[in-house]
């Protein structure tokens, strides 16, 4: 049977168009750990080199995938929802050293032999996970000293936890409902060492200055002790 999440984040994808062609600096790639164009840090994060392994989770239409694989990084993503998978494969076809697979991410890792050089998540797929699920898994598959890291929105103070996200479908249909899990920093930076990562920073990054949307972004990353 197939998965509701999968339906839920299909309807998601009809309701996004896909990834500029060029970002204000003219590039055709680009990372962005953020919903706001043009803003945050890129790629650098995440420490890595060309011929690194990395593993997307929830990559969606793949923008931030693609610009790794340019990078030169051998690149992964896993994503449940087929069509935004579509997406990613119309878009990035060129692109080599990229690929994606349909199917939940940590389902995905629990039967992968690999061990990714690094890990992340941008509003992806450990955002809508239960992190005491999602960091002993992905902990188990990165290399020593290889850095995890996830973007979501900030938590709403006091609404911590497992809460219901609703995704607009047609005028006459019931959203559809997924479950995410937000805390605020102090607790993601707890759950991260507990979990055996290691110069842990959990923090906002606020919005851009100027435009109307006025949501930061919260953005923790973590590095695999040994
Ligand atoms: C808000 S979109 C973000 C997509 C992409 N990371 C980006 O920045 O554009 C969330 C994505 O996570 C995927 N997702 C959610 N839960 C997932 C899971 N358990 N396993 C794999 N993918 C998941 C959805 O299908 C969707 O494509």
């Amino acid at each position: 049977m197939r998965d509701s999440r999968s339906a839920a984040w299909d309807a998601y994808s009809q309701s996004r168009t896909q990834r500029r062609r060029t970002n204000a600096r003219g590039e055709t790639t680009w990372f962005n750990w953020t919903q706001h164009p043009d803003h945050g840090p890129g790629a650098e994060i995440l420490r890595l080199k060309p011929g690194d392994s990395v593993l997307d989770l929830g990559c969606g239409s793949g923008g931030n995938l693609a610009h790794l694989a340019f990078l030169g990084m051998r690149a992964t993503g896993v994503d449940l929802s087929g069509a935004q998978l579509a997406k990613a494969r119309e878009r990035w076809t060129e692109v080599e050293g990229m690929e994606v697979h349909q199917g939940d991410a940590l389902a995905f890792l629990t039967t992968s032999a690999t061990r990714f050089d690094a890990v992340y998540s941008v509003f992806g797929a450990a955002y809508f996970t239960d992190p005491r699920l999602t960091l002993p898994t992905v902990r188990r598959h990165l290399a020593p000293g290889g850095v995890f890291a996830m973007s979501q929105h900030p938590a709403v103070d006091g609404c911590y936890g497992c809460q219901a996200s609703y995704i607009p479908r047609g005028a006459d249909e019931d959203p559809a409902i997924v479950r995410r899990w937000d805390y605020p920093p102090a607790i993601w930076t707890a759950l991260f060492e507990e979990h055996g990562f290691e110069d842990v920073t959990a923090a906002v990054l606020p919005a851009p200055p100027h435009g109307r949307r006025r949501i930061g972004t919260l953005l923790v990353r973590g590095v695999r002790g040994s």
